[in-house]
């Protein structure tokens, strides 16, 4: 099995499960063509991401990058009417391209994305004593994975959900000594999460048109 097998599958479940969507077109279209990288995460994963807000109950979301909004729009579509979305981006190019395209998927009163390097942006929440999320989704850079655990605590409440992206990395998370500084920090994060015993978490693999990868996911007691 490789990556036109996994690409081909993500397809088929794409056509038979999802309707056609003109506004999440128009997003990737319009992200790609500002020049973003096309990093974000997949149909399915989006879905999946949904799926979990909504089964999780969900009403207030908290993002660590944020690109181009694609996953942002995922989540926030399956919120409440009364439902919140922070989302924290550092690139001021993104955060311009999100907030255009979190408008045209009429988004824009449900979903805050806040400038800056999130460690600044999380400090900042926590500063305002904002109410507590049940979901966080991290997937900013992923070197400072660790850095941004204790601020996301800080922000979490008993039965609160965190999911982590890229956590896997083509397998190279059971290298000790992998020299890339990625890798290095998405271990170290899935270390302070082994021994946090508030956090009960598992790791999910996963493969499709973004390659190997997975998630790291945990409830918060
Ligand atoms: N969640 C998006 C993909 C995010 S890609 C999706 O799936 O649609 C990672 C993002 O994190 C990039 O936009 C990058 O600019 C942003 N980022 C990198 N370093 C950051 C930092 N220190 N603070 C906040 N955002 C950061
Ligand atoms: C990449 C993928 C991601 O999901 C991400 O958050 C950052 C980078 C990548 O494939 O490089
Ligand atoms: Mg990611």
């Amino acid at each position: 099995m490789n990556l036109e097998t996994w690409t081909n599958i993500d397809a088929y479940f794409t056509d038979l499960l999802h309707d056609r969507d003109p506004i999440l077109d128009t997003v990737l279209a319009d992200s790609a063509k500002a020049g973003l990288p096309e990093i974000q995460v997949s149909v399915p994963q989006g879905k999946w991401l949904h799926l979990m807000v909504q089964l999780s109950g969900a009403k207030r979301v908290l993002e660590l990058g944020t690109l181009g909004a694609y996953s942002t729009i995922w989540m926030a579509r399956a919120l409440p009417s009364d439902g919140r979305l922070i989302t924290l981006e550092a690139e001021p190019l993104h955060v311009q391209v999100s907030r255009q395209n979190l408008a045209h998927a009429g988004l824009s009163e449900k979903v805050d994305v806040m400038e800056g390097a999130a460690l600044d942006t999380l400090q900042q929440l926590i500063e305002q004593n904002v109410e507590p999320f049940d979901f966080v989704f991290l997937d900013a850079d992923k070197e400072n994975y660790p850095n941004y655990l204790p601020g996301i605590l800080q922000l979490m409440h008993t039965g609160s959900v965190l999911i982590a992206d890229n956590v896997v990395r083509d397998g190279a998370v059971i290298e000790p000594d992998h020299t890339d500084s990625r890798v290095q920090g998405v271990r170290q994060f899935n270390q302070l999460v082994a021994d946090n015993p508030t956090i009960s978490a598992t790791g999910i693999q996963t493969v499709g048109t973004k390659g190997y990868d997975g998630y790291l996911i945990g409830r918060i007691s």
